[in-house]
């Protein structure tokens, strides 16, 4: 197996806080501020496309209403996406995972593909997700990640694209979290910081795993985690992180 290597600071769905999550423009955005991969959030819409999304709605993200497993790709595509951010992003979409995969492309960027799947669609998510990365993501660029809450997303991931490394996503890391990740045969783990201590870092890192954090926004904070061991840091804002980490 390949050594697995991730990015210190990856941008969290894009760029969150200086542009619309999940879109385009936040993709943009994140490569703007320094970051070389991105994390995004993947659901299906009604008619089985896969699009970057965070919330089982539109609502907080869009200038529309309703659910996102109820409404077809043509009647994402008629949302504002941007606007709510600030009348500056007017026009933005919620894309396809296929054009985030082309962009990604075109700016020689990498990922972290979260599985969030609407409920009961767990396995059909990851399916469609990874037949749009087979097709989409040539294979001389760095392997993405694939993460999950999920187990069953993880467990289809794994049967979709055996060869792409999962990863173990968590609010807290629970106590058998070694046990979970080795059922899963997934290869990086991506607690978030709130619950994390200095062992459980250890922990992780002796066992010879990847460890990805989330939401981490705080320069102190990430200084601290990095001190800890910790590989990645995802971010809302990373030209900020960029910059603290940089600093002597
Ligand atoms: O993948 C890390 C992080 O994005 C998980 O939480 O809710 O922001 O998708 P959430
Ligand atoms: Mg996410």
């Amino acid at each position: 197996m390949t050594k697995l290597s991730v990015p210190r600071i990856i941008g969290h769905r894009g760029a969150k806080r200086t542009s619309p999550e999940n879109t385009l423009g936040g993709i943009r955005q994140a490569k703007k501020e320094g970051a070389d991969w991105v994390e995004f959030d993947v659901k299906l819409t009604a008619d089985g496309r896969a699009v970057l999304i965070h919330d089982e709605t539109v609502d907080r993200t869009t200038d529309g209403k309703g659910l996102v497993r109820q409404m077809s790709l043509a009647d994402l595509r008629r949302l504002d996406a941007g606007v709510r951010f600030g009348p500056a992003w007017r026009g933005e979409r919620i894309p396809t995972l296929v054009e985030a995969l082309g962009l990604m492309v075109e700016l020689d960027m990498g990922f972290n593909l979260e599985i969030k799947p609407c409920p009961g669609r767990e396995a059909e998510t990851a399916r469609v997700a990874l037949a749009d990365v087979a097709r989409h993501w040539p294979e001389d660029r760095p392997a993405p990640v694939i993460s999950s809450f999920k187990p069953a997303s993880l467990a289809a991931a794994r049967e979709a694209a055996a060869h792409l490394p999962r990863g173990f996503l968590a609010e807290v890391l629970p106590p058998d979290w070694l046990a979970r990740m080795t059922e899963l045969e997934c290869r990086t783990v991506h607690p978030s910081w709130r619950a994390l201590s200095r062992a459980q870092v250890a922990a992780v890192k002796a066992a010879g795993y990847p460890l990805l954090v989330w939401t981490v926004n705080e320069p102190a904070r990430a200084r601290e985690l990095v001190s800890w061991g910790v590989d990645s840091l995802i971010t809302d804002c990373p030209a900020v992180l960029g910059a603290s980490l940089a600093a002597p």
